[in-house]
């Protein structure tokens, strides 16, 4: 992919898929899959660096993701701490500013104080943006918006005939975010898994059957060219 293809495009967002898989293909824990991850995700920092990408938004852990056995969730949250302790020094480096978007007060306090002081010392940053969505659900996103909306009506300081789109995009966990322009979902499945409902109304989708820990800076590339030769109309005509 050449350079230029940073063009209209701010924010990609992966749905990081298979990782399951990919350990089972090898006859491996599951656990091995998540830990592979990790490599991607490197890589895919790197990419949306070269290409000058404002926003990366990576599914890492959704609302429904606690439903897993207690083992895997509580290794995936390690995996979380072990990322972000092994990984700041050079985020920083990169001038990679980190967020999370979902109930991050839901993820348990070790991993959650690792990802504070992440996101405190890279706040002064001016890269890439990485957001990992961590205990995240689109429809707890909506639901918490139209909770704050409701208080609003409730109070008197709006009325319901005044609500308008732009102020449920305003109430949305990072509302200065821009909707992605393009979802990648590895391993092969097809749907959205209750990521960024609101967000992805006029998104591409690019689905990939790579598994995510063979989802490297070549595969990013290819799905990122996919997304280049689309034309996007925003339900108008061209
Ligand atoms: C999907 O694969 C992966 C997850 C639900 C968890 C993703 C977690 C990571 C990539 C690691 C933790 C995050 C960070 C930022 C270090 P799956 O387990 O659903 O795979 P399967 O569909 O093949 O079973």
């Amino acid at each position: 992919m050449k350079s230029d293809s940073g063009a209209n495009l701010r924010h990609i967002a992966i749905i990081m898929d298979g990782n399951g898989r990919w350990a089972r293909k090898r006859g491996l824990p599951r656990i091995k899959g998540h830990d592979a991850a990790e490599k991607s995700i490197h890589d895919a920092v790197e990419v949306c660096g070269e290409l000058g990408i404002e926003f990366l938004t990576l599914y890492a852990f959704s609302t429904e993701n606690w439903s897993r056995p207690k083992a895997e969730v509580s290794f995936i949250m390690k995996l979380l701490s072990r990322f972000i302790k092994g990984n700041i020094d050079d985020l920083d480096r990169k001038n990679v500013k980190l967020r999370t978007t979902g109930r991050l007060q839901d993820i348990p306090d070790g991993p959650r104080r690792d990802l504070e002081l992440a996101m405190e010392r890279t706040s002064g940053n001016t890269g890439l943006t990485l957001v990992l969505a961590l205990s995240y659900g689109g429809r707890a996103e909506l639901r918490d918006a139209f909770v704050e909306i409701a208080e609003n009506t409730a109070s008197g300081s709006v009325s319901p005939a005044d609500i308008t789109e732009e102020m449920i995009s305003a109430h949305l966990y990072n509302s200065d975010v821009p909707d992605p322009d393009v979802i990648i979902r590895t391993s092969g499945e097809q749907r959205l898994s209750n990521f960024l409902l609101w967000q992805s109304a006029y998104s591409e989708f690019v689905f990939t059957p790579v598994l995510w820990p063979d989802f490297h800076a070549e595969q990013l590339r290819d799905a990122l060219e996919e997304y280049r030769i689309r034309k996007r109309r925003f339900g108008g005509l061209e």
